[in-house]
């Protein structure tokens, strides 16, 4: 399953990738687990293939600026960033700017109306999204809470059988994560450090950058609720509900005796990978001011269901 860098394989990648598949890529960084990042039920793939009981924002891989100006909104601070550190010295910097289409998917962005972009500097996965045309969703190619993957053979020996395709691009040169930075705001906060050193960021910026956390593995808010991470709808979630009170929108799942006008069913026939890939986008269309509230349907708490249960219930307390 692991195949050498080449046209028959490039061919075939891009093949996996339109039918919404996952598959493993090289990048500089660390090996990513990437899929079209504009496709709903690709991206619940990447969730389902990782075991992550959660689901996290992920990353966009683009090829150039002017594909990541199709997908988020570059103010002049992201702009000089990616002009610097993405065109004139190549290096593992992710930016977190605001989304500006509705044609990538919401569970991506885990409901958010951010996206992290970044160009990946290997020469595989920059070929490959160019073909592809349009940007990848990656998260590190290894099973929940297990390292991330700097080889090609480090990716099998973690997912074995569970993807079709591991593009072997050699080691990776840096083997540590990209530099996320939040350049939504006026000053850039750094949620996670990585390749890209603070004080390069600092030296272009002339400006010391907010460190919101001094641990790669995890990232922490400085201050709660400074920094809003996680989508919540704006109006009361009730969860396990057979049926809506009066007033409230219903999210189904599976089969329901509920006709309402204010109703989506995440999943008609109960396929919990589609339960996943419609959930942000469905949660957004019914979070209206119109509606007391929304009452989701009880999920099956297995497999990916776990992961949407575990989003169903924060956004419940609303952290
Ligand atoms: O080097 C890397 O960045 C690797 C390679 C594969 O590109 N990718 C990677 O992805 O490390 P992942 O999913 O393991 O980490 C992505 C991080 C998560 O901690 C997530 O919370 C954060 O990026 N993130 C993604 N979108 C975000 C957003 N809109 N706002 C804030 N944080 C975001
Ligand atoms: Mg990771």
């Amino acid at each position: 399953m692991i195949e050498q860098y080449n046209q028959t394989t490039l061919e075939k990648a891009l093949s996996l990738l339109a039918e919404g598949h996952v598959i493993g890529m090289p990048t500089e960084t660390v090996y990513g687990l990437a899929a079209d990042a504009t496709n709903d039920i690709a991206v619940a793939r990447i969730y389902e293939t990782k075991d992550r009981p959660s689901f996290n924002p992920l990353i966009i891989h683009v090829d150039s600026i002017e594909m990541a100006r199709q997908w988020g909104i570059f103010t002049p601070l992201a702009e000089k960033l990616a002009r610097i550190f993405w065109d004139t010295h190549p290096s593992s910097l992710t930016l977190v700017v605001k989304r500006n289409n509705d044609r990538l998917s919401h569970l991506v962005t885990a409901g958010l109306d951010t996206v992290a972009i970044r160009i990946p500097f290997h020469p595989v996965a920059l070929e490959l999204i160019k073909k592809f045309g349009k940007p990848l969703a990656a998260p590190s190619a290894n099973r929940s809470n297990h390292i991330s993957p700097t080889s090609a053979e480090a990716v099998e020996s973690d997912l074995t059988d569970r993807i079709k395709l591991i593009i072997n691009g050699g080691a990776c040169t840096v083997g540590l994560e990209s530099t996320i930075l939040d350049v939504t705001g006026e000053v850039p906060v750094l949620l996670r450090p990585g390749g890209t050193t603070t004080e390069a960021i600092e030296t272009i910026i002339h400006h010391p950058i907010i460190r919101e956390s001094k641990n790669s593995d995890e990232i922490r808010p400085k201050a709660p609720g400074m920094m809003k991470r996680h989508y919540a709808p704006s109006i009361p979630l009730r969860l396990n509900a057979k049926t809506p009170h009066p007033g409230e929108a219903f999210l189904a799942c599976g089969k329901t005796i509920v006709n309402q006008n204010a109703m989506l069913n995440l999943s008609e026939t109960g396929n919990l990978t589609e339960a996943a890939a419609n959930l942000f986008r469905m949660m957004r269309q019914l979070d209206n001011a119109a509606h007391k509230g929304i009452a989701v349907a009880p999920i099956p708490n297995t497999g990916i269901g776990l992961a949407i249960n575990d989003r169903l219930s924060r956004a419940a307390a609303s952290e």
